[in-house]
């Protein structure tokens, strides 16, 4: 992996005088070369700083790249394009984890395997008991989610890679039915079981807007738009709560502990918090004829507000997620027969005023592939709050990917950054 060194010249510090060091540059097989500053800090006495990790490259991984000027994103080398036109859901959740597709014994294999774990301990549906109705169903994941590491003790030794892949077809098996479970507390509704003879996708709908009353089909477009949706969300290397998974397994935590602290990264409005955001905005913006104005507030430094769905950290060109949210979007809308939706005008005009605007244009500012999936949701019945919810069970099989990944990295350790420390020197008492 090293074929050349970076050389650094640091002045005197603090007793230490002016040095050269070389650091080996480090080469992946995509994307840009890395100067590995590991040994920085025994060789000189310096650190790096980098809050938000805008140049830091936190691990070496296999799982998933992203060249954002190109606007590409592949999953264990597939474009994504690819991924979701010949494939579902459970294939790409097989490859993530496993590195490559599945034949179809294997698929069959895992998706019986993962069918065995979608119900949930009785006890733990109790657990629901104990939040407010009107809890948001991402408070619920986070405190759910981590509970189950105190009902499934014989899945926690994480040196143990049978133990690993059981923790992890537990959560990408429970992770629907908890999501599902919260929206049906939330409205009174009676818990509707997993139904294993349904795909991954459709089950979850079936789990959402069924009800024990009356039969409930659940339509076949939507589930192939939901399954779609899922294979999009999956995973995007490392963001921020992939990041929080990372670091929270890095000390030894297992794994449901550490995608409880995933959920609740993802919770926020910069992250998989922006889809719920795009739809309150879109509501808040109203009409058409407000958009120059809310362009306006989000161009003003002054202003808190900006455009949610907008930009991304690596995206500097259309996110290819995006695109395909569009379509699907379209087919949705059409399959439902909702001619016009005043939610999409209004997303389509936005995207067009922004995407011709300089402020957007000089800072590389696309849609993301939040942009377009709240209009969907909402287009299939699903409430707002449960939107981002929907996100943390697609990218559950992200987060357990990249957890095994790390766990079973003969060079992983704790993840400890430094700080520059601006507090007070020592004071007297
Ligand atoms: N509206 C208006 N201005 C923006 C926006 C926006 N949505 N996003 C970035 N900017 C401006 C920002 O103010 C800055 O301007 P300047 O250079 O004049 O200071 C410039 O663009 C660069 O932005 P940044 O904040 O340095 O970019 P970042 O990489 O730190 O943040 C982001 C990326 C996604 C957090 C940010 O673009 C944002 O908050 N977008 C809205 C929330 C959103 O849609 N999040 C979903 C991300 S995709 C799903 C996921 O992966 O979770």
């Amino acid at each position: 992996m090293t074929h050349k060194t970076a050389k650094l010249i640091l002045p005197g510090s603090r007793g230490n005088h002016e040095q050269t060091i070389e650091l080996p540059i480090l080469h992946g097989n995509l994307g840009p070369d890395v100067i590995d500053v590991t040994s920085l800090y025994t060789k000189t006495g310096y650190y790096t700083y980098d809050p938000g990790f805008m140049s830091t490259g936190s691990c070496s991984s296999e799982i998933c790249y992203i060249d954002g000027d190109k606007g590409i994103l592949l999953y264990r080398g597939y474009p994504i394009e690819k991924l979701v036109e010949s494939y579902d859901f459970m294939d790409v959740t097989y490859l993530l984890l496993n590195s490559n597709l599945p034949d179809q014994q294997q698929k069959n294999e895992f998706v019986n395997a993962i069918n065995f774990h979608t119900m949930l301990h009785e006890q733990v549906i109790n657990f629901f008991q104990g939040f407010r109705r009107d809890a948001h169903p991402m408070a619920i994941m986070v405190g759910v989610v981590g509970a189950l590491s105190s009902f499934y003790h014989d899945s926690l030794n994480i040196h143990d890679p049978i133990e690993r892949s059981l923790a992890s077809y537990r959560l990408i098996a429970k992770a629907p039915t908890i999501a599902a479970m919260a929206y049906k507390y939330s409205m009174g509704h009676p818990f509707i079981y997993p139904q294993n003879h349904l795909d991954y996708a459709t089950n979850f709908l079936h789990m959402m807007f069924a009800v024990p009353t009356s039969d409930y089909k659940v339509n076949h477009v939507l589930a192939k738009a939901m399954d779609r949706i899922f294979i999009l969300h999956a995973d995007h290397e490392q963001n921020a709560s992939t990041s929080t998974v990372r670091i929270a397994g890095s000390s030894g935590a297992n794994p449901f502990a550490c995608i409880a602290a995933g959920v609740a990264s993802l919770w926020g409005p910069a992250h998989g918090g922006a889809n719920e955001a795009v739809l309150n905005m879109l509501h808040k913006i109203g009409k058409c004829k407000n958009i120059p104005e809310y362009i306006q507030k989000a161009k003003n430094k002054d202003d808190p507000f900006l455009l949610m769905g907008f930009g991304h950290r690596v995206y500097k060109n259309y996110d290819p997620r995006a695109k395909i949210m569009r379509e699907t979007c379209h087919e949705v809308l059409e399959a439902l027969g909702i001619k016009n939706d005043p939610l999409l005008d209004l997303a389509i005009e936005l995207e067009r005023i922004a995407l011709e605007d300089d402020y957007f244009i000089e800072r590389k500012l696309y849609p993301n592939v939040d942009f377009y999936s709240g209009i969907i949701f909402k287009a299939m019945g699903i409430p707002t709050s449960m939107f981002t919810a929907l996100f943390a069970v697609a990218r559950t099989v992200g987060w357990v990917s990249h957890w095994n990944e790390m766990v079973a990295d003969p060079r992983q350790k704790i993840s400890r950054p430094r700080q520059l420390y601006t507090g007070f020197k020592v004071r007297r008492l």
